[in-house]
């Protein structure tokens, strides 16, 4: 079941389940899929899914085992799109190597992070990508430059195909000075989102200048609840599951919440997380 693999914990099961362990394997799982008419969708950490309780019609290429990891003298870093970017900044950290605070305090795979260009007020990861490696529909291995990723807030171009590993440059730091640095990141983050509920993190993307999470905070919408999903009461713009809820309570908080800015404020929000159904 996805919701096992989800952070928010919702979701039923895919028609197909794939947990390929190198670019091989990934060409020979898409290759498969293709030849059978199967569309497929990738997984990462699932931090930014809603997931349909009935499953997807879909194929589901889990990039868990992907997790190669190369760190040069030089600041150039390879990394298999499934390995934790938790386990990224420790491991370059360990190198001396610094420049991830923008992945600081929430669960992602770098490959995940590489498709939405995550990040916030502290940078994005895109600026730290030199290239990546995708496999497309057709089942073609392809480096594609950063440039050609057109990472934008919370997007890029690599939606069509599955990035299978990512090419970083990373700087030398003042160890001792970043870990302090991405510590006290932490602790900003941790008192006002709700990093350790079961969450998908922002719901919304911000509208221009303003925050989505101040805008349903206004409208005294946080602790707002659809049995088992609920606003969060830390943060307007997190959406946290509180027991078991299910993907209709989840979409239809989502859908109130919407309505909810929308009538009172005139702005369209745009759904940041990403429904599978
Ligand atoms: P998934 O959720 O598994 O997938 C997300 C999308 O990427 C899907 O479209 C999926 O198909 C696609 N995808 C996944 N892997 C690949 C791949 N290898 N190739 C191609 N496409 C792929 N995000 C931020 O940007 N900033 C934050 O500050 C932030 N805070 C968060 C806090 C919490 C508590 C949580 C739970 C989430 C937060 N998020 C934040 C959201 C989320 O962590 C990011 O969007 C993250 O980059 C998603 O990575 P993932 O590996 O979990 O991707
Ligand atoms: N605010 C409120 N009430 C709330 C929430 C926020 O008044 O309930 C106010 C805060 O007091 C602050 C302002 O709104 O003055 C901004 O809040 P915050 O610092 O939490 O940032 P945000 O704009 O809500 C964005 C990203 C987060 C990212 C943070 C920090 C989006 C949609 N959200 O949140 O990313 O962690 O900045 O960089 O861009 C995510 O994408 O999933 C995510 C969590």
């Amino acid at each position: 079941m996805l919701r096992e693999l989800t952070t928010l914990g919702v979701g039923g099961a895919p028609a197909e389940f794939h947990v390929p362990r190198s670019t091989e394997e990934l060409v020979a799982t898409i290759e498969d899929c293709r030849r059978r008419g199967r569309s497929w969708r990738a997984l990462g950490r699932g931090s930014n899914l809603v997931v349909d309780d009935r499953g997807i019609d879909d194929a589901v290429i889990h990039t868990a085992a992907l997790r190669e990891l190369e760190i040069h003298p030089d600041g150039r870093v390879i990394a298999g799109a499934g390995l934790p970017t938790g386990v990224l900044e420790a491991r370059a950290r360990a190198e001396g190597l610094g420049g991830l605070e923008c992945l600081v305090g929430y669960p992602a795979t770098i490959g995940g992070a590489a498709r939405m260009n995550a990040g916030g007020r502290w940078g994005e990861i895109g600026a730290r990508i030199e290239a990546v490696v995708t496999v497309d529909r057709q089942a073609r291995v392809r480096r594609i430059t950063a440039d050609e990723c057109a990472f934008r807030y919370r997007g890029s171009s690599l939606g069509e195909s599955i990035v299978a590993a990512v090419e970083l440059r990373l700087p030398r730091v003042d160890l001792a000075a970043y870990r302090a640095r991405t510590r006290a990141i932490h602790a900003e983050k941790a008192a006002v989102q709700p990093l350790d509920a079961r969450s998908a993190g922002c719901i919304f993307r911000n509208p221009d200048g303003v925050s989505a999470g101040r805008l349903v905070d206004e409208l005294a919408l946080k602790g707002h609840r659809r049995g088992d999903a609920q606003i969060s009461e830390r943060h307007g713009n997190f959406l946290v599951n509180v027991g078991r809820a299910g993907s209709d309570d989840v979409l239809r908080l989502i859908d109130e919440v919407r309505d909810a800015v929308a009538r009172e404020f005139g702005i369209d929000l745009v759904r940041e997380v990403e429904v599978w159904r």
